[in-house]
């Protein structure tokens, strides 16, 4: 059975932590065990883009990166949650992202099963969820990993307008669950 790793792009508990907890909760009821890491409320460094890691695979900081590519590294399954900000991924995973780059040159990344998720205030056919989730799975093509399925939620404004969107959630959950057996 797999497990899985929830980042969430966004630091308000608002519609992407809503999603990664009713998600965590769902996959708990089928014995599957996730993590959710929010990046924006961690300690984490910003990439200075020196490069040290392409060679030693580790990163000079320390911080709470060390625990979450550990976390990472045990679990098969990743999934982002980004908030679209300018129809783009939030810069929360983007900080996240850049300080995985360690992983880049060993490969460790490489057949990870990548979720990405997006979530935007705009209707469907504005078009800006398309971009910031493309935006993750642009990374993941980068770092070798599979995308397994990418989901976008509109309409989403107020904290937990997400959760009014019942059918969208479970038939995410439902396929997450086949990844995940
Ligand atoms: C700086 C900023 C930029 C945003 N840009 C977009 C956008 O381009 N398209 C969109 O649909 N929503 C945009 N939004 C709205 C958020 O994506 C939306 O409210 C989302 O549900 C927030 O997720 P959260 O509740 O997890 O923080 C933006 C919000 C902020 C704060």
């Amino acid at each position: 059975m797999g497990k899985a790793l929830i980042i969430v792009g966004s630091r308000r508990e608002g519609n992407s932590y809503n999603l990664a907890n009713k998600i965590k909760d769902e996959l708990k009821k089928d014995r599957i065990i996730s993590y959710i890491i929010v990046p924006g409320n961690q300690k984490i460094h910003l990439c200075t883009g020196c490069m040290d890691c392409d060679e030693t695979g580790v990163c000079d900081f320390t911080d709470d990166m060390q625990r979450n590519i550990d976390r990472l590294l045990e679990c098969d399954t990743i999934i982002f949650i980004t908030p679209t900000r300018w129809n783009l991924l939030s810069g929360d995973i983007k900080i996240f992202m850049d300080r995985l780059n360690p992983l880049y040159a060993n490969k460790k990344m490489k057949g990870k099963k990548m979720v990405a998720i997006s979530i935007g205030s705009s209707p469907k056919d504005v078009y800006s969820t398309d971009d910031s989730v493309k935006s993750l799975t642009n990374f993941a093509e980068s770092a070798t990993m599979d995308t397994v399925l990418t989901y976008q939620f509109n309409n989403c404004l107020d904290f937990k307008d997400i959760l009014n969107q019942e059918d969208n959630i479970n038939n995410l959950i439902e396929k997450l669950k086949i990844i995940l057996k």
